[in-house]
């Protein structure tokens, strides 16, 4: 597998795994390390480029924070971004000065001197022809004199050097963020660099990525047996299929089933890792011991805690006898969860330890240690969407892998109230002809169906009754909402304007193939203030 690599030295940044993500999309292998990999390390890479990530420090502040000597010796392209581009300038020879206001958000760049790197890329042109790129803009200090040699390739009416570029030594820097969706050249940018200034052929694949991560997973796991908890959610699932294709019988998931999962999910998780991929899974039907632990609760936080930790229990007690092992087993010694990047930024843990913590997240730390079993992460470096793409060329089906989110607690926090068995059985069974339904409508403006338009979407089951009339007779029977939202991030959200007729199949099917449910209402409460969850 020897691939053309373009390394990224990382600088602290909350942005850098975007970089790589980047180059991803170019088809282009990369690797990311700290900015202080010794010289040697640099040399025995052997990159065919070189990127150097923002930070959140100031060269001012850290004068440690340089990249090594061997960057600059290397012979290859660097593309020094944001931070990158300020010590790219002081450590050769330009200056760099403080400001303590900072410039964050959009801008226009006006692109300048035609280098190699923006030639032909622009977003619009001014009257008086100049191209302009529409970027996102995100530092306080700026570049103030250029280094020996450079010559200035961008600028903004704040931040007259905004781009340099020394060519003839293959070096390029850009003080805004071409990793970032708001920049909307930045795929062109990152493109145009990787694949045709540093020469990289763009034979980088899924499949080679699926190959080197089997490799890496067998080398980290040896001949050990690993334990996985497989929730049915896409990156679960997605970790099992590929820990599975790198060693097999090795692997065991643990299947907890709370009672609390959405119609035939249980089953169709079982189907497709015991029944088509021969994984080794145990499935835990604990459903009594839920809703017995549930009964008579009715405060949503308490409803969380309750399942939260049963769910722990239960897991922890199969995990124990697996570690213990028996019947031709060693015992376990990894537990592998299905981390993905977003998780680790979060919760502040890259891999270079350099981004400042934003927030802990639930899937990082705890169980392992509890557990006494090594940490096995293999999504670890990738985003949502190459974790679906990894999925479906794994063979996962694609229903499985573009799923929408679903809470730990299950329809434990979509039942209002109390959650009561038969109350569990009438929700899934309007839930399956909602999402059936967003499947097979289309929007004939993006032929897309609903249910790809929307993030998120749902029933949920309210335990009030309301009077009905069917066909010469009077019922009283129980109201559910739909809710559907649209969202990039589920910080806030707004409810999906889904069309009249699509409602109204719904609620129609629902009222008459749901016997105990007589009323549909659509949720129109946008988050804030409202939460895309009722509980
Ligand atoms: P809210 O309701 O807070 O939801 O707007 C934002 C996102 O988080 C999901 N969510 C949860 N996920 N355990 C989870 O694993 C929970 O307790 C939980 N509560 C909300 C929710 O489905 C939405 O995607």
């Amino acid at each position: 597998m020897q691939h053309d690599k373009i390394l990224i030295l990382d600088f602290g940044s909350q942005v850098t795994q975007l970089i790589a993500r980047r180059v991803r999309e170019a088809a282009v292998y990369c690797e990311i390390h700290p900015n202080d990999v010794g010289d040697d390390f640099i040399k025995a890479f052997g990159a065919k480029g070189i990127i150097l990530s923002g930070s959140h420090a100031s060269t001012y502040e850290d004068q440690q924070l340089r990249a090594p000597q061997a960057v600059w010796d290397a012979g290859v392209p660097v593309l020094g971004i944001c931070y990158g581009m300020q010590t790219m300038a002081v450590q050769l020879g330009g200056k760099v000065e403080w400001s303590d206001s900072r410039e964050f958000g959009y801008a226009q760049v006006r692109a300048r001197g035609h280098t190699k790197l923006f030639d032909g890329i622009q977003d619009f042109a001014t009257p008086e022809g100049h191209g302009m790129l529409e970027v996102w803009m995100s530092h306080g200090d700026k570049v103030t004199e250029l280094p020996p040699g450079f010559k200035l390739m961008a600028s903004t009416a704040s931040c007259p050097i905004a781009g340099m570029a020394d060519e003839a030594r293959g070096l390029y820097a850009v003080q805004f963020h071409p990793e970032v969706t708001h920049t909307k050249q930045g795929e062109a940018i990152f493109r145009r660099f990787v694949r045709e200034i540093c020469a990289c052929q763009g034979d980088w694949i899924m499949g080679d990525y699926i190959a080197e991560a089997v490799a890496r997973i067998r080398e980290q796991v040896g001949d050990e047996e690993v334990i996985l908890g497989l929730s049915g959610g896409v990156d679960s699932s997605v970790a099992a299929a590929l820990i599975h294709r790198a060693i097999g019988d090795q692997l065991t998931c643990v299947f907890v089933d709370h009672g609390l999962l959405r119609l035939h999910e249980g089953d169709a998780v079982m189907e497709m890792f015991a029944g088509k991929l021969h994984a080794k899974v145990i499935r835990v039907d604990a459903s009594e011991m839920f809703l017995g632990a549930l009964a008579g609760v009715t405060d949503p936080e308490r409803k969380r805690k309750i399942i939260g930790g049963l769910f722990v229990d239960v897991f922890k007690a199969e995990a124990a006898k697996l570690k213990a092992g028996g019947a031709g087993h060693k015992g376990a010694t990894f537990l592998a969860q299905g981390t993905i990047y977003p998780d680790v930024v979060e919760s502040g843990g890259t891999k270079t330890k350099k981004a400042t913590t934003i927030k802990s997240h639930h899937n990082v730390g705890g169980l392992p240690e509890q557990l006494g079993l090594k940490l096995l992460e293999p999504l670890r470096e990738l985003f949502k969407d190459e974790v679906r793409a990894l999925g479906v060329a794994l063979g996962l089906p694609p229903e499985m892998v573009d799923r929408h989110p679903f809470p730990g607690p299950g329809l434990g926090v979509r039942i209002l109230g109390e959650v009561k068995k038969d109350y569990a059985e009438l929700l899934r069974r309007a839930d399956a002809i909602f999402i059936e339904e967003l499947r097979a409508t289309l929007d004939p403006a993006t032929g897309k169906s609903w249910y790809a338009l929307t993030s998120q979407a749902f029933t949920v089951f309210l335990p009030v009754k309301s009077v009905g009339v069917m066909g010469d007779g009077r019922t009283y029977d129980y109201v559910v909402a739909l809710r559907a939202v649209q969202t990039s991030d589920f910080m806030t959200a707004d409810w999906a304007e889904l069309p009249y007729s699509l409602l109204k199949k719904v609620s129609s099917r629902i009222i008459n193939e749901v016997r105990g449910i007589n009323r549909v209402t659509y949720d129109v409460s946008s988050k804030p203030p409202a939460t895309i969850e009722w509980e």
